[in-house]
């Protein structure tokens, strides 16, 4: 079977729409297809600064979160990167093969980098993304579903993989990046040419899914939309609008064109409302969910101990073929 893999930071208590629409939602929608790998990259939480006591809690709680929202420990396998010790030895022979200008034009870091100020910012923010291409070249995986940015880390991840093989000869799969175009960036209800990050000034453009649903919903029908009273999809001229009708696409299914037309001579206002129903019926019933599964701790440890124990398996692997082809001496 083809493989997929992604992976969810744990940098804060809850999941927003976007990291749902753009990434998670596809790893439910493949895991029967492909045989799948979901990991939360504890190691990449900490690149930039961190409280211990809160990642180790928002490393469970992202689990629970994917469990919550339908990722099936029975049909995919479920694990926390720390767990696999493998990724990050393939992660230094990675680093060994990339070029120190091809990772200052990662265009995350430079924002990040940017935002942090020269000093502040961590050698591991710099080599994050070298860290994420052994997340999935680890794996020998076909697919990686993700939202829009992460595009560039897919294309160096790619390119390393390429340039290994080719160098010392063929040990790493070549992957594809899965981005659902038209979920693939989720917008700022309050900015909509902005895309919805936590990192946002304010957060009333941000729909965190563990969050009260009629704080939600209030900011759904708070969304910016435009002057005109047409409802139409059209990302240029009318984001607020076409981000509306996306979330409310990707949360029911239908086409976009489909519900445009059900809008016939109704206007924004209908459009807020129901979008908000919509989606406060998706996230109601999560936090309960979530609750539960965090409230048995010791079954959520043996998800992710049976988790890393299959991955290390494959990661082993991949790791003895890279480590006699760069030609390490075996440990006999
Ligand atoms: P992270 O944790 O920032 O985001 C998780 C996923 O959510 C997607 N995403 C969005 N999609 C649509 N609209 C948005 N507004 C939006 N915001 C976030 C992201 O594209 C991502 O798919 N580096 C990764 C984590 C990672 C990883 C990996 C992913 C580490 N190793 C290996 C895949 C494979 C990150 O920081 O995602």
């Amino acid at each position: 079977r083809r493989r997929v893999l992604s992976g969810i930071q744990p940098t804060s208590d809850s999941f927003h729409l976007g990291n749902y629409l753009g990434a998670v939602k596809q790893w439910v929608d493949l895991q029967d297809e492909f045989d799948a790998y979901y990991f939360i990259p504890d190691m990449h939480a900490i690149t930039a600064p961190h409280d211990p006591k809160e990642l180790r809690a928002r490393t469970r709680r992202s689990v629970a979160q994917l469990l919550a929202v339908g990722v099936d420990p029975e049909r995919a396998t479920i694990y926390v990167q720390s767990h696999v010790p493998e990724i990050s030895q393939l992660s230094w022979v990675l680093t060994c093969i990339t070029g120190f200008g091809e990772a200052s034009r990662m265009t995350q870091f430079k924002d990040k980098s940017a935002k942090a100020g020269q000093d502040a910012a961590s050698v591991g923010l710099f080599t994050y993304p070298i860290l994420m291409a052994a997340d999935i070249l680890a794996f020998q995986v076909d697919e990686v579903p993700v939202g829009e940015d992460q595009r560039q880390h897919l294309e160096l991840t790619r390119d390393l993989a390429q340039r290994f093989n080719k160098r010392f000869g063929k040990a790493l799969t070549v992957p594809k990046a899965h981005i659902v175009k038209e979920f693939a960036k989720i917008y700022d209800l309050q900015n909509p040419t902005a895309k919805m990050s936590k990192s946002a000034e304010s957060d009333a453009g941000l729909i965190n899914l563990l969050d009260d649903p009629k704080r939600s919903a209030k900011k759904i029908r708070s969304a910016v939309t435009d002057n005109d009273r047409v409802i139409a999809f059209d990302r240029e001229n009318k984001p607020g609008v076409s981000n509306l009708l996306t979330i409310q696409a990707a949360l029911t299914g239908r086409a976009i064109d489909d519900i445009v037309s059900s809008y016939d001579g109704k206007g924004y206002g209908d459009l807020k409302v129901e979008t908000a129903e919509i989606l406060s019926d998706f996230v109601a019933p999560l936090r309960g969910r979530v609750d539960e599964i965090l409230a048995d701790p010791a079954q959520l440890d043996a998800i992710l101990a049976d988790g890393s124990a299959r991955a290390r398996e494959i990661a082993a692997g991949t790791l003895a073929d890279v480590y006699d082809k760069i030609g390490f001496v075996p440990r006999g």
